[in-house]
This record gives C-alpha cells, sequence and structure tokens, in this order.
C-alpha cells in the first residue's frame, strides 16, 4: 500500500485523518514540530488502529532535514499538509510568525516533493477564504468569490492556494487537491483522540466542553441580534472523523489518476447551517449536562452566517458527512470527559 507523509499528523484534523488511512492500509509517515500538539497522540492513534504510525519531530520550516525524509522515505506517494499555525487572534498579533510558518511550510514542501519526484499534495484549507458571501452565494460552492481576508491567518490560507496553483501551472506532473474545510469539531467515537485547545479556547466547541466540565464558568454567546432565525451566527459544523475520511478519499482520487483538473477545490461540510444557540440546545439536551451561558456582545470580525454547499464532494468525491450532529457533539464531551476524568 502507499505510504502518505501527513505534516501536522498529530495535530486535531491530522490525527483523525491519521487514523482513517491506517485503517484503509496506507503506510503513513507524521512529520510534526509538536508546537500545537502532543506526543501522546501517538498512543492513542496506536490503541485505536493497532499499529504505531512512523513519526517524525521535524520542523516543516527546516529544509535540510525535510529534505532527508524525503530521501529516507522514497517510497512516499502523497502528501497531506495539515501543518500550519491556525489561531485567528494570535495571527493578528504575530503575523510574521503566520506567514513564515504557513507560507514558509508549504514552499519548502512543494519545492522537496518536485526534488524528490512526489507528485500528490492535499492541501488544508478554509471557508475562511470566502469571507461573508452575499445571499446569493448561500450556501457557497468552490465557486464563490474568494474575499479579502479578515485576518493574517485567512490570508495565510489564500495566498498558500496560490502558491500551489502557481506551482501546479508551472509544472504539469504536479497534482493538488485543495479542501477548504468549515467548522470541524467532535473526537473519535473511542475518546483516544480529540482537539487539545492551547489555553483558553476561541472555538466554539472546546469552549463548551470545557464549561459542561467546570474549567470554565460561563460561556458567552457572540451576539443574538444578527440577521439569522433565533439572532445568533450561522456555521456548517462538520464532525472531524467525517473530515477524516474525506481526506482518505482525496488520496484514493489521485493516487487512482482520476482528478479531471490539475487543482481540485472542494468544500467541506454538511450542507447544514447551525446557530450557536441550536448547538448549546443540543448539547444541553443530549448530554444532559448544565451548561451555563450568557448573550453578549457581538465578537469583532465574526461572520454572520455561512455555510457549505457540498454537492461537488458528495458526487466527485463520493463523500458525505452524514454523522447525526447529537453524536457528533456525544464524542466532544466524551472526549472532554476523559480528559478530565470526569465519569
Ligand atoms: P492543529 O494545530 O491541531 O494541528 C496542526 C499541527 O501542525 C500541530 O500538531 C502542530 O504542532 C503542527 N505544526 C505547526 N507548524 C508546524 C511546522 N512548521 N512543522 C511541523 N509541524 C507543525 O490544527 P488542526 O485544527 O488540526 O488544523 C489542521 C489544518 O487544518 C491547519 O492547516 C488549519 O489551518 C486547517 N484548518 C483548521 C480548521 C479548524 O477549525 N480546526 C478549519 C479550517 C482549516
Ligand atoms: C463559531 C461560532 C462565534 C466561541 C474560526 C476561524 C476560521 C476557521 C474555523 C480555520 C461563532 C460563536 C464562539 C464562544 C461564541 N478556522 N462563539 N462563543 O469563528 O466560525 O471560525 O474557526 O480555518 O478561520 O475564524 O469558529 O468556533 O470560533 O465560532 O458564541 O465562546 O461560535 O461567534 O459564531 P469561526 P468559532
Amino acid at each position: 500500500m502507499a505510504r502518505i507523509l501527513v505534516t501536522g499528523g498529530t495535530g486535531y484534523i491530522g490525527s483523525h485523518t491519521v487514523v482513517c488511512l491506517m485503517e484503509q492500509g496506507y503506510d503513513v509517515v507524521i512529520v510534526d514540530n509538536l508546537s500545537n500538539s502532543n506526543v501522546e497522540v501517538l498512543d492513542g492513534i496506536e490503541r485505536i488502529v493497532g499499529r504505531r504510525p512512523d513519526f517524525e519531530n521535524i520542523d516543516c520550516l527546516d529544509y535540510t532535514n525535510m529534505d532527508r525524509l524525503f530521501a529516507r522515505y522514497s517510497d512516499i506517494e502523497a502528501v497531506i499538509h495539515f501543518a500550519a499555525s491556525k489561531a485567528v487572534g494570535e495571527s493578528v498579533e504575530k503575523p510574521l510568525l503566520y506567514y513564515r510558518n504557513n507560507l514558509g511550510s508549504l514552499i519548502n514542501l512543494l519545492e522537496l516533493m518536485m526534488a524528490h519526484g512526489v507528485k500528490n499534495i492535499v492541501f488544508s484549507s478554509s471557508c475562511t477564504v470566502y469571507g461573508q458571501p452575499d445571499a446569493n452565494h448561500l450556501p457557497v460552492d468552490e465557486t464563490a468569490p474568494i474575499q479579502k481576508a479578515l485576518s493574517p491567518y485567512g490570508n495565510t490560507k489564500q495566498v498558500n492556494e496560490e502558491i500551489i496553483q502557481d506551482t501546479c501551472h508551472s509544472n504539469a506532473n504536479l497534482h493538488a487537491t485543495i479542501l477548504r474545510y468549515f467548522n470541524p469539531i467532535g473526537a473519535h467515537p473511542s475518546a483516544e483522540i480529540g482537539e487539545l485547545p492551547n489555553g483558553i479556547p476561541n472555538n466554539l466547541l472546546p469552549f463548551v466542553t470545557q464549561t459542561a466540565a467546570g474549567l470554565r464558568e460561563c460561556l458567552r454567546v457572540f451576539g443574538d441580534d444578527y440577521n439569522t432565525p433565533d439572532g445568533s451566527c450561522i456555521r456548517d459544523y462538520i464532525y472531524v472523523m467525517d473530515l477524516a475520511k474525506a481526506h482518505v478519499k482525496a488520496v484514493e482520487r489521485m493516487l487512482s489518476g482520476a482528478p479531471t483538473e490539475q487543482v481540485e477545490i472542494f468544500n467541506l461540510g454538511t450542507g447544514r447551517g447551525l446557530s450557536v444557540l441550536e448547538i448549546l440546545r443540543t448539547f444541553i439536551k443530549v448530554t444532559g449536562v448544565h451548561l451555563k451561558y450568557e448573550i453578549v456582545g457581538r465578537r469583532e470580525g465574526d461572520i454572520e452566517q455561512v455555510w457549505a454547499k457540498p454537492d461537488k464532494a458528495n458526487t466527485v468525491l463520493g463523500w458525505k458527512a452524514d454523522t447525526p450532529v447529537e453524536e457528533v457533539l456525544m464524542s466532544a464531551w466524551n472526549w472532554e470527559k476523559k480528559l478530565r476524568g470526569i465519569e
């Protein structure tokens, strides 16, 4: 079976994807510098799969060691590139860190792939590239206009996509699949791996589960005066295991030579928008946990509503995100309980 290089493979989405790849029989080598994950994730992966992926603690910015890695693993057939810095707020504070890490890592990888004859890359992009789509582009499909990024982080995704387009344009042998994720949530059903946010979470679900676990006193709902049915913002929350499976489909498609374009782009979402209040009420209903929340003012930079039209991924990749949100929220809670030793 083919070997896949997974950068950022001990991170949140990467670790779930490694599990799915290994369960399909792929050999995986992870490259991660552990800047936002820890090495015990490998134990969790091993407990689920029964095998341990190869792991290299290398920074993607370290060209020399990345070059050695490609030389050592001469059987790599595709790269899935998750490694990036991803905190929107931090990117506003430290833009150069974000530009250096997110652009430099991709540039190194593409150069080394071409030098070592690796032809396929799957790239983690984000629905953030669409900003707030206007009403006639909701749900948002892949042809919706890219809007000026609201943060340096968002801009790195846009520039990364352009770097990939330009590099593929200059090299007919290189193929890319750009996956634009909506809002990934949840954890592996075994609760062996899940999301490990650093410090106080910015994202909704880790804040919900940490509040439910008693680590945070009260969840703040950022605004109930939006132009949505209940006034709170709407997002397309996608189960991380469904998302992980899309990567396996993307790799299969590339390795079988099926892509019809050199760069294929897919939106990965459920096709269903849920409001913040719907998420909170569903979480309380399925877990039976008391969750204290209050409505506060809007968060700066928040988009009112966005959800995916995932038809292209459904038909072309043969993939669908179909795990019920109740199950997804329960998986997030089970993971938090396990982390905190709650029965
Ligand atoms: P994560 O932080 O959990 O995982 C990223 C991993 O990359 C971490 O393990 C980190 O240690 C590693 N890493 C970072 N820089 C590195 C470097 N220079 N060299 C080697 N390893 C490095 O993040 P995630 O949520 O799993 O996100 C994975 C990818 O998906 C990222 O590119 C992110 O921008 C993108 N994405 C995430 C979301 C989301 O909401 N989680 C949404 C859209 C897109
Ligand atoms: C979801 C909703 C908040 C926390 C971010 C990035 C985006 C992408 C995904 C990577 C919003 C509300 C949140 C809280 C709340 N990442 N909320 N109280 O903002 O859609 O996107 O993550 O590419 O680039 O910007 O996700 O989870 O932060 O927020 O009310 O304590 O929950 O206002 O409506 P977001 P999120």
